[in-house]
């Protein structure tokens, strides 16, 4: 049975494995392993992810994982961009178990959380050309806003990044 729920210390390695999988296996085929690795080292190391879970806000909600027998097998987290409006800011799955359910019960929690803060809309950025999640996001609802340079990019990176939203 999955569960999901508020991570802990005790999920950081499993929120940094999961991550750092999902990303690689998102994006080997849209981008460079050098950029693919500058993401990854920036954001899913020991330091900065137990930060991420003890240090909550109004602006990061903290990480929430979806668990099956004591495994991370997702993780994900969002916070609030304006009074009204959410992001969803991280979302990703162990590349062997998507389309089991996982990412829809993941955005539930999450979502379920920034209505509690007030959200009456949630934002998400997604890389163009994101097959494996730009699909999850228009059968959710999100309807594609604008686009925007991708987060992170150097020199000449060509890596675009769209927005999307959704009433919630
Ligand atoms: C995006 C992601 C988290 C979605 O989680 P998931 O568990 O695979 O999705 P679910 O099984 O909950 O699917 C929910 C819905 O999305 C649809 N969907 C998901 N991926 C799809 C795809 N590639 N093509 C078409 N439909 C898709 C499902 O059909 C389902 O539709 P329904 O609710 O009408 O039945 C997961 O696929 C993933 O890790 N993708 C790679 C990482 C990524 O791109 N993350 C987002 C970065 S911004």
């Amino acid at each position: 049975m999955i569960q999901v729920q508020k991570a802990t210390k005790q999920h950081v390695a499993g929120i940094i494995s999961v991550c750092t999988r999902g990303y690689w296996s998102t994006y080997k085929e849209l981008a460079s392993a050098e950029y693919i690795q500058r993401i990854c080292d920036e954001f899913y190391h020991e330091a900065r992810v137990s930060k991420e879970v003890a240090e909550t806000s109004n602006h990061w909600g903290g990480y929430f994982v979806a668990i099956e027998n004591g495994t991370v097998v997702g993780a994900g987290g969002g916070g609030m961009i304006a009074e009204q409006s959410a992001e969803l800011f991280v979302l990703y799955l162990d590349p062997d178990r998507r389309n089991e359910g996982i990412g829809s019960k993941l955005l539930a929690e999450i979502t379920k959380q920034q209505l509690t803060l007030g959200a009456t809309e949630q934002w998400v950025s997604v890389q163009q050309h994101n097959e494996k999640g730009i699909p999850f996001y228009k059968a959710k609802g999100f309807i594609y806003q604008t686009k925007q340079r991708g987060y992170a990019t150097i020199e000449n990176e060509p890596y675009v990044s769209l927005r999307y939203k959704r009433n919630i």
